[in-house]
């Protein structure tokens, strides 16, 4: 499931981060690349003990804790630390490429595997050409690109890409979760009956029939979830 969720960020955080940005010391994201994914690889990245790491992980996680549609879609039980990176100049692209299935956070023994991934945009588009990501789905290639503060939220199984940028440099904070639910097909149901329950509730009131339907939620999700 390819999902959008706008507002992650607010304008207050935004302009927060562009500040911490401003004097962020980048280096070569080749380092945390897998070996084909090096091969493709050509961005920049911030380390992840940086100030403007800190402060950026902190608000994007306070951005997503507040935010319903991302915990109902990502289900999420494990999150790896987001980090940072931008593209422009002539670090300007990542090529088609899987994630690594398993992520080690850094600085402890804890892994993460990446049924989900997700980018959160942290500058506007206007502010660059090129920069898509390219997500290979069923129905073929999507290209996503979106307002500063909105996040995509895409499966990790996906072949993706993001695409030369051109013009200026696009800044994104980066990050996998591993769900509750590991496969896709299973969330994306899970996901359409919570939203659809929720807009029966909006329009009729709790019914004897939306009770049942979170009867039937609570039980697919318990056959469903590792915990
Ligand atoms: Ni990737």
């Amino acid at each position: 499931m390819l999902l959008t969720i706008p507002h992650i960020l607010s304008p207050k955080d935004l302009l927060a981060a562009g500040k911490a940005l401003a004097a962020a010391p980048w280096t070569d994201g080749r380092s945390t690349a897998g070996i084909q994914a090096a091969q493709v690889k050509n961005n920049e990245q911030l380390p992840d003990d940086c100030e403007a790491t800190r402060s950026i992980q902190a608000m994007v996680l306070k951005g997503l804790e507040g935010n319903a549609t991302f915990f109902s879609a990502a289900l999420p039980k494990k999150m790896f630390p987001p980090r940072i990176n931008r593209y422009g100049g002539g670090s300007n692209f990542y090529g088609n490429h899987v994630d690594n299935a398993i992520r080690a956070v850094p600085g402890n023994a804890q892994r993460v595997r990446t049924d989900i991934s997700c980018t959160v945009f942290l500058n506007s588009p206007d502010d660059y050409d090129g920069g898509e990501l390219a997500i290979a789905d069923t129905y073929g290639e999507q290209l996503i690109k979106l307002p500063a503060g909105h996040a995509v939220l895409y499966p990790g199984t996906s072949l993706h890409q993001v695409r030369p940028v051109s013009r200026g440099h696009r800044v994104a904070c980066f990050f996998w979760i591993e769900s509750l639910v590991r496969g896709d097909d299973q969330r994306r149901l899970l996901y359409e009956l919570d939203m659809n329950l929720l807009r029966l509730r909006e329009r009729h009131g709790e019914t004897l029939e939306t009770t049942a339907l979170t009867g039937t939620y609570h039980n697919l999700l318990r056959m469903w979830a590792d915990t």
